[in-house]
């Protein structure tokens, strides 16, 4: 009798320990990769359009007029302060140019938050790339 129970206990904890580990990796595992697997494909899908959006030009010239001109000179032809900004795309591409506009070296001035919105940032920064 001692002995059979022992069996069972040992089959029990063999069962549940290996039995779960199993069917817990290969259940959840498997419930994970459909369920993110499809997120993911939606999700980039949605997440990555509008960060691909560019802001607006038109409007980031105007921000551009009013705030960069006096050192990057009208239209990025440079102004004697900053450099030259034509073909900016070429050494940074519009997220870099977005987080150099929010965070840049002296001395150029720090002008976001503000005056420069988000939004100000996206459309100076979609401007810049255009030039
Ligand atoms: C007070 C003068 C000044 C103002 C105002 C200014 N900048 Fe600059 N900017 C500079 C200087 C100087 C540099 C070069 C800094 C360096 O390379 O360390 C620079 C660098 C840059 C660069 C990087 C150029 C490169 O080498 O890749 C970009 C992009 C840029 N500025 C955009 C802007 C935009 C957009 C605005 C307006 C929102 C602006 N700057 C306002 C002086 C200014």
């Amino acid at each position: 009798m001692k002995r059979l129970f022992v069996v069972l206990v040992v089959c029990g904890v063999a069962a549940l320990g290996w039995g779960c580990t199993k069917s817990a990796s290969s259940g959840p595992g498997a419930a994970a990769s459909g369920p993110v697997t499809d997120q993911d494909d939606s999700g980039l899908k949605a997440t990555g359009a509008p960060a691909l959006a560019m802001g607006d030009p038109k409007h980031g010239a105007d921000v551009f007029k009013a705030n960069c001109a006096s050192c990057h000179g009208e239209a990025g032809a440079g102004g004697g302060i900053g450099p030259v900004l034509k073909g900016e795309k070429q050494r940074k591409n519009y997220p870099a140019a977005i987080a150099w506009i929010k965070n840049p070296q002296p001395p150029m001035p720090k002008l976001f938050p503000a005056p420069l919105s988000e939004s100000d940032v996206e459309d100076v920064a979609a401007y810049v790339e255009s030039l």
